[in-house]
């Protein structure tokens, strides 16, 4: 089946939701708030924020959490078609090299949408995370 295509429209819509998860960021540390929205090939779009530990290493980024909580809800056969992700520092963020990892994982087809060194910018995660590791 063909997939649908990744209008303006979509984009705009995953990067509402993460920006209204970034809100409930638990960032006490780093004061950094990271919002993260998956859309799955279903249609179905998830969110996560960043939440940080006072054992630093503990720290989930949004990118994971949001992951992390399709697969919970909907089990491991989720395809991510889309990742988007926002600050509420206005910088430029990409998904860190374990969030890349994580997104390949479920979605090796799927784009990223977030602010890069020159602002808004979409990548397909193979851009990002060339020859990703696989098991199958
Ligand atoms: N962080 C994310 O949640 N996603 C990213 O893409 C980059 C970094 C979080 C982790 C930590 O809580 C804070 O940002 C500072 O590194």
């Amino acid at each position: 089946m063909r997939k649908k295509a990744l209008t303006a429209e979509v984009a705009a819509r995953l990067l509402r939701s993460a920006k209204t998860a970034m809100k409930n960021a638990h960032a006490p540390y780093s004061k950094f708030r990271v919002g993260a929205a998956i859309l799955l090939s279903n249609g179905k779009i998830f969110s996560g924020c960043n939440v940080e530990n006072a054992s630093y290493g503990m720290t989930n980024c949004a990118e994971r959490t949001a992951i992390f909580s399709a697969v919970a809800q909907l089990g491991p056969k989720i395809e991510i078609r889309a990742v988007a992700v926002v600050n509420d520092q206005g910088v430029p963020c990409s998904p860190c090299g374990a969030c890349r990892q994580v997104i390949y994982e479920f979605g090796p087809d799927a784009t990223v949408f977030f602010h890069g060194a020159e602002g808004p910018k979409r990548a397909h995660i193979t851009e990002l995370l060339p020859e990703g590791f696989r098991l199958q």
